[in-house]
């Protein structure tokens, strides 16, 4: 379970996100759907620890991410920028993050073929396109077996056959009972593609931010 509480971030005047609360539960796929510019890379960042929140707090499971021993077990996230070096393969940017949290070779193979890199996971990541890219970030997300997911615009320029393939993974995901947020800026596919998505009244806790 995400929480968020009177979450706001300033950078200088400009104010990212505004005293933000809600709440995200487990076994459900949570669209955060606003706006370009309304702080969902922001929010997510901040909830994975990467930006320090000027006010406000956000808790996984009840503990901050930075409290977490071992992260990637606890939240995996797909966020804005592709973190793979160009010049490793999928393979061995996985099992560099593998050895980070001893995780084992087998289960960098497992998350390999779950997202359908079998076929190029030994060539260079620099040669990847969009949509291989994006399997790659999905694997890299789910190798701890994360009981939250975060994923930041995941189907944005993908062919409807991924945008297909992300929906049921994460529908999937939500099943097996972990906690799904996803952050889009578009509103239909979403809306269709996600029947389970998060509740009205969660959804009507969330501010328009400027
Ligand atoms: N590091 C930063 N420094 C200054 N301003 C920032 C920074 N990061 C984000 N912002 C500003 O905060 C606001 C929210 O940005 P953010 O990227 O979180 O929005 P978003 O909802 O993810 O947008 P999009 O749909 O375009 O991805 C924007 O006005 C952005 O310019
Ligand atoms: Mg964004």
């Amino acid at each position: 379970m995400i929480e968020v509480r009177g979450l706001t971030k300033r950078y200088g005047p400009k104010v990212a996100v505004d005293d933000l609360s809600f709440t995200v539960r487990p076994g459900t796929v949570t669209g955060f759907l606003r706006p370009n510019g309304a702080g969902k890379s922001t929010t997510m960042r901040l909830i994975v620890g990467l930006d320090a929140p000027t006010r406000g707090h956000v808790t996984v499971d009840g503990r901050s991410y930075a409290d977490f021993r071992a992260p990637m077990r606890e939240v995996g996230a797909l966020l804005e920028a592709r973190s793979a070096h160009p010049g490793r393969s999928a393979f061995q940017h996985l099992m560099a993050l593998a050895h980070t949290h001893r995780i084992p070779r087998r289960r960098v193979e497992e998350v390999i073929e779950m997202v359908g890199l079998g076929a190029v996971a030994r060539k260079r990541v620099g040669g990847f396109s969009l949509g291989m890219g994006r399997r790659l970030g999905i694997a890299t997300a789910l190798l701890g077996d994360p009981r939250t997911i975060i994923l930041d615009e995941p189907v944005n320029g993908l062919d409807p056959e991924g945008v297909r393939w992300i929906r049921d993974l994460l529908r999937s995901l939500a099943a097996e009972g972990r906690t799904v947020l996803h952050a889009t800026s578009v509103r239909r596919p979403p809306r269709s593609a996600y029947p389970c998505s998060s509740s009205r009244h969660d959804r009507s806790r969330w501010r328009t931010l400027s």
